[in-house]
């Protein structure tokens, strides 16, 4: 039973005028083998490079000079400076892909990296995305997406200039459902509490980590259809007031506080709290992202634009929703036991 498919009417969704997302080259594109994945020891990272591996890609993991980070048999590692250029297309000569998956906080500081990438003449750059649809006008204006917006910019210049030698795919996914889930910010299990954004029966869209990995991992493996394009990644289409539903039957029905706040309050919330901010991080950002998910004509729905089915990828149903929501509660911080 799938429970998420009644898709909505999304036409309030726009595509700004910021250039053709349109690939280049006229040869066929070869096939993608060996992948750099930049932050590959993070929530994302993780599944992503065992998603990678078990698809039988060669995975090289980039790793801060002085990061702790360990990678699993197979991966091969290489400490960069992520500030210097040759220090980056040294690490990136070779590489058919690049994957970045570094942490939110760095989202801004991608300018080198992806230089590096052009310059060593890697063919697919997939940037540091991963959330709301950066496509949309009034998404791209929230302070909490500045660095990927400049990133974005930057990379789709950058690929237009290599007429084709580099391509770029950018993934959004909206909210990493299970990490918001194991983190308390979708809904609190633990605490069993629910905060409803304008009542809780819009729809939105989210995403599993592993399912955006393997998301990733069908990209590659189809160059020439992902190329110099947005790809929307929808792993669940559902209400807040279902995923409270699911989570009753995970969490028993009894105790819940459940509360309401409008997206307006929520918007002004998270702008007092960015004008206060000396930095990224904080509550500040989780309710800009938790607004652009809720509020009306902000995306938040990927209904109608989503791309699972040329990925070959099928939402979750109601018994798997419930599934992740068990390991949840369990607040288990290696994701999916991997
Ligand atoms: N849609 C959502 O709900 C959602 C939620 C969270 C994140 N995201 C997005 O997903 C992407 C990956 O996020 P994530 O949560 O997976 O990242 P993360 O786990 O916080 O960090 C990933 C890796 O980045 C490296 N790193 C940490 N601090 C760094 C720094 N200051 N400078 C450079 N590298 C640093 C570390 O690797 P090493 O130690 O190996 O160097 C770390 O393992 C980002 O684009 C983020 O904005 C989306």
């Amino acid at each position: 039973m799938k429970i998420f498919k009644q898709y909505l009417d999304n036409a309030s969704i726009e595509t700004p005028k910021v250039g053709k997302l349109k690939n280049h080259t006229t040869t066929p594109m070869p096939p993608i083998t060996t992948i750099a994945v930049a932050g590959a020891s993070g929530a994302l990272g993780t599944p992503l490079v065992h998603a990678l591996l078990a698809a039988n890609f060669q995975v090289t993991a980039l790793t801060r000079l002085d990061s702790q980070s360990t990678h699993p048999p197979g991966v091969k590692v290489a400490r960069v400076d992520y500030t210097s250029h040759s220090s980056l297309s040294a690490a990136l000569t070779g590489h058919d892909a690049l994957v970045v998956t570094l942490t939110p906080s760095a989202s801004g500081d991608q300018d080198p990296i992806m230089r590096a990438a052009i310059a060593a003449g890697v063919y697919r750059i997939i940037p540091s995305e991963f959330g709301g649809d950066m496509l949309h006008p009034r998404v791209r204006t929230l302070p909490v997406f500045k660095g990927k917006r400049d990133t974005q910019t930057l990379v789709r210049r950058l690929c237009a200039e290599s007429r084709g030698t580099t391509t770029f795919t950018l993934v959004f996914n909206n909210l990493f459902l299970d990490w918001g889930i194991e983190l308390g910010l979708a809904i609190d299990l633990a605490g069993k509490k629910m905060e409803f954004v304008d009542g809780g029966e819009r729809y939105f869209t989210a995403a599993p980590l592993e399912f955006i990995a393997r998301g990733v991992v069908a990209i590659l493996q189809r160059p020439e259809e992902t190329a110099d394009r947005a790809i929307r990644l929808s792993g669940v289409r559902m209400t807040q007031k279902q995923l409270l539903r699911i989570a009753k039957k995970v969490v028993g029905e009894e105790g819940w506080t459940v509360t309401h706040i409008e997206s307006e309050e929520l918007k002004r919330r998270g702008y007092e709290g960015y004008r206060r901010s000396t930095s990224f991080g904080g509550s500040w950002v989780f309710d800009l992202v938790k607004f652009t998910l809720h509020a009306d004509g902000y995306a938040g729905d990927f209904a109608g634009k989503e791309d699972n089915e040329l990925l070959g990828l099928e939402e979750l149903d109601e018994e798997e929703v419930e599934e992740m929501m068990r390991r949840g509660v369990s607040f288990n911080t290696s994701y999916y036991g991997l």
